[in-house]
Formats: structure tokens, sequence, C-alpha cells
């Protein structure tokens, strides 16, 4: 492997940490974000996934490729169909991010990504990881500024995973061949219920913070009145089914065989973390 990796989505919450694991390992990078954003240690190259005359120059001397659908993108096999296409048909390795539990149905659509992949006969990784213990700073931050976190998960469990777990299998599944082929169920080393994880934030910013459970109705108008889109308000409350029924909570040895380590507890992550989650 002696040509660049590219990375997508290069400044999102898993992207911009897959660089900081690449860029740790002395890869040669090539970061890709629509207005070419600077990213230490890298290329900075433009890219849009809706226009493909931008794939030539953000392909060019890659022999490998991280592949994401940024949150908020509703048609993963739309959107990542013609950037997938392109660039195995350069030979480029894919290392493809889904979501935990989609390969129970061949018609969920983030599976239908994966199947693609699978078929075009070029070497892959597929990486599936659980509810990131990083929402707790993203999507339910202001929940904990305000003291509960409201989310439609009943008293299900998930083994939650930090964002740099999720980096750094995928700077391990870049980096070797000894993973192609196969796909990794990515979690946390621990089964929590959002009370739960409410607690450990609590203990880790010296503050209160509870959690509410809500149905999805209440969900939907909490993000809604948020700023949120209805129709990516109404998608995040039907990815808690999986939750209420208990199918995120077991955790899997997957992170531990890709890097190496042990993947983070949420106790871990909220500690380093401390600073944003009080902000
Ligand atoms: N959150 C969870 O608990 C969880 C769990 C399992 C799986 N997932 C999956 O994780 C994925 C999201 O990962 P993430 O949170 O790391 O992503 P993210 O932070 O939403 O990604 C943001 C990045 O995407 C880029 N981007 C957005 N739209 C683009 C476009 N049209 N063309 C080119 N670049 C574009 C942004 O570029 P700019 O800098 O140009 O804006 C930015 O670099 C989703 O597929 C979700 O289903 C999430």
């Amino acid at each position: 492997m002696t040509g660049k990796i590219l990375v997508l989505a290069a400044n999102g919450t898993v992207g911009r940490k897959v660089i900081d694991a690449l860029v740790a390992k002395g890869e040669s990078v090539k970061a890709a974000t629509r207005k070419a954003t600077p990213i230490a240690g890298t290329d900075a190259v433009a890219f849009e996934y809706h226009d493909s005359t931008s794939y030539g120059g953000a392909l060019d001397g890659v022999d490998r490729m991280f592949v994401l659908t940024p949150g908020g993108h509703l048609d993963p096999v739309g959107l990542l169909t013609p950037i997938i296409s392109a660039a195995t048909a350069r030979g480029i390795k894919i290392v493809l991010m889904t979501v935990i539990g989609v390969d129970a149905d061949d018609s969920i659509p983030y599976r239908q990504v994966e199947l693609l992949i699978e078929k075009t006969g070029a070497p892959f990784v597929i990486l599936r990881p659980n509810w990131f213990s990083d929402n707790f700073q993203s999507y339910w931050i202001e929940g904990i500024r305000h003291g509960t976190i409201a989310v439609p998960a009943a008293e299900g469990k998930t083994s939650f995973i930090d964002a740099r777990d999720i980096a750094e299998s995928a700077a391990a599944a870049l980096t070797s061949d000894a993973f192609n082929g196969r796909a990794f169920n990515l979690t946390g080393p621990e089964a929590l219920s959002y009370g739960e994880a409410a607690a450990i934030l609590s203990n880790a910013i010296g503050k209160s913070v509870t959690y509410t459970p809500v149905d999805d109705e209440t969900f939907v108008g909490i993000l809604t009145g948020a700023g949120a889109p209805e129709n990516y308000a109404r998608f995040l409350a039907a990815i808690f089914h999986p939750v209420r029924e208990g199918w995120t909570a077991a955790p899997t040895g997957d992170v531990k065989t890709l890097t190496g380590h042990e993947p983070r507890s949420l106790e871990t992550y909220a500690r380093d973390n401390a600073a944003a989650l009080a902000s």
C-alpha cells in the first residue's frame, strides 16, 4: 500500500479522528470536505458527494478510502453509490462505516450499500458502530445543559462507543490487509441504560443530569423545536426501536480485534470530554 488514503467527511465526528489516527501512523492522507478545509498533516481536497466532477481530484493518487454517510442524510444508497463506483473502478480499497444491526435485513439502505461494495470485487472492510458516546456532546448536549436527556429509549441499554475507538478501528482496517472482506460490529465495553449514562455524565461534569424517557412524538417535537428537519427527527426516533428492544446492548470484542486494545468506557469518554460536556 503505497498510495494516499482519502478520508470523506473529514471534518466530522469520526472522520476527523480517523485523520488523527492515520497521521499518527505516518500515513499520507487526503482530507475531503466541501470547501477543502485545511486539516493539519493532510492534503485538503474539495469534495461534494452530489457533484461527480469533484471525484477525480479527490481520488487521484489514492489506493484506500474511508467512506461514510454524513449525519442528516437519509439516502445512503443515492449518496454513496456514485463515489463507491468511481473508487472501486480504480481498484481502491473501501473501508465503509454503516451502523450496527443493519445486517438484520437486506432491505435496509445502509445494508444495501454494504452489499454493493461486496459485489464490486474490490477489497473492503465494513465497520458497524453502535451509538456514539460523542452524541452526548452533539445531539444531546442541549438536554445536558438543561439537566435532563430526553430520548425514547425506555430502559433499553446500549454499549456506547467512543468515536476515538471507531477511528482507531478504521485506521487499522485502512493500514492492514488482514481484515479485508470482513464486517465488524464496534461497541464500547459495557451495556448502559440512558439513566446509567446520565449518572456517569453527572459525575464527570459535577452537575446533576437525569434521564427522562419520552415517546416518539415528544422526542420529534423536541428535535424540531430545536431546528432539526422533521424527516430527520422521525428517522432518529425510529432508530430508538432497536434500543428499546435491547438489540444495541451486547458488547463485542471487535474493537480489540482491530486495534489490539479494549474500547474506552463511557466514564473515560466523559472524563476526557468533561469541559465540552459542561459548556
Ligand atoms: N451518531 C451515532 O450514534 C451513530 C452510530 C452509528 C452510526 N452512525 C453513522 O455515522 C454517520 C455520521 O458520522 P459522523 O457523525 O462522523 O458524520 P458527520 O460529523 O455528520 O460528518 C460531517 C462531515 O461530512 C461532510 N459533509 C457533509 N455533507 C457533505 C457533502 N454533501 N459532501 C461532502 N462532504 C459533506 C462535512 O463537510 P463540511 O466540512 O464541508 O461541512 C463534514 O466534514 C451516519 O452515517 C450515521 O448513521 C452514527
